[in-house]
């Protein structure tokens, strides 16, 4: 049976760190929407300058723009074996408009104190070569400000300055929030603690989705 996964949590709560792990266990593709919007806007595409400007300001992103990239990719050949979404949806017409392509299974959710999620997310860096991903506390390079693997200097995300890292987080609680009731309700929701180191977090993360 195809196996159609949900991981819904505040912006830093690990869900992006935590799906790949459990997707390559899983065998199946991780689709994280805030990937396939980022990779739009770096191709420069009319859906990618649009949603670029809303990311940089921590609000979300039209959902007719949103639907019709995640619907794309969807449609690929390695999604009908299954997925787990990270970062989808983010609000209840999201979920509905989600429903009628493919239904969900289990949805997990990320509980974490919202006082470490600024921390997390203002120290997070990337490698724009190789995509690794660093934490300046709690993962940091080897060299300074330089990517273990290649060398390259890492950047920040333009949504991770202060400002939109709270915008995010105001929108999670107004916008994203009332998902928790709308899968509690199914029965389709699984709630994990997404506080502690990584692996220990991974392995809960195991158990929900067995
Ligand atoms: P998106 O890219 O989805 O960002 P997000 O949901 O805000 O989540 P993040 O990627 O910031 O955090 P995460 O939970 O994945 O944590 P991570 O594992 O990276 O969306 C960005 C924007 O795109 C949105 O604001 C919106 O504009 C738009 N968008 C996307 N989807 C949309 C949709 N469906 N509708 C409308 N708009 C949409 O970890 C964070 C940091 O913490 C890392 O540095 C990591 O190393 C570290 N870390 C992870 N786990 C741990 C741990 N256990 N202990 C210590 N540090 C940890």
């Amino acid at each position: 049976m195809a196996r159609r996964i949900v991981f819904l949590g505040p912006p830093g709560a690990g869900k992006g760190t935590q799906a790949s792990r459990a997707a390559r266990e899983l065998g199946i593709p991780h689709l994280s929407t805030g990937d396939l919007l980022r990779q739009a806007a770096r191709e420069g595409t009319a859906l990618g300058k649009e949603a670029e400007q809303h990311m940089r300001a921590g609000r979300l992103v039209p959902d007719d723009l949103v639907l019709s990239i995640l619907g794309e990719r969807l449609a690929q050949p390695d999604a009908q074996r299954g997925f787990l979404l990270d970062g989808f949806p983010r609000n209840v017409a999201q979920a509905k408009a989600l429903d009628k392509v493919a239904p969900i299974e289990r949805v997990v959710a990320f509980k974490i104190p919202e006082g470490l999620l600024v921390e997390r997310l203002t120290q997070r860096r990337n490698c724009p070569k190789c995509g690794t991903g660093y934490n300046l506390s709690t993962a940091p390079p080897r060299v300074p400000g330089r990517c273990d693997r290649d060398g390259e200097l890492l950047v920040q995300r333009s949504d991770d300055e202060e400002a939109s890292v709270r915008m995010r987080l105001k929108v999670y609680l107004q916008e994203t929030v009332p998902l928790l009731d709308f899968y509690r309700k199914r029965g389709t929701l699984v709630e994990v603690d997404a506080d502690g180191p990584p692996d220990s977090v991974a392995s809960r993360m195991h158990d929900a989705v067995q």
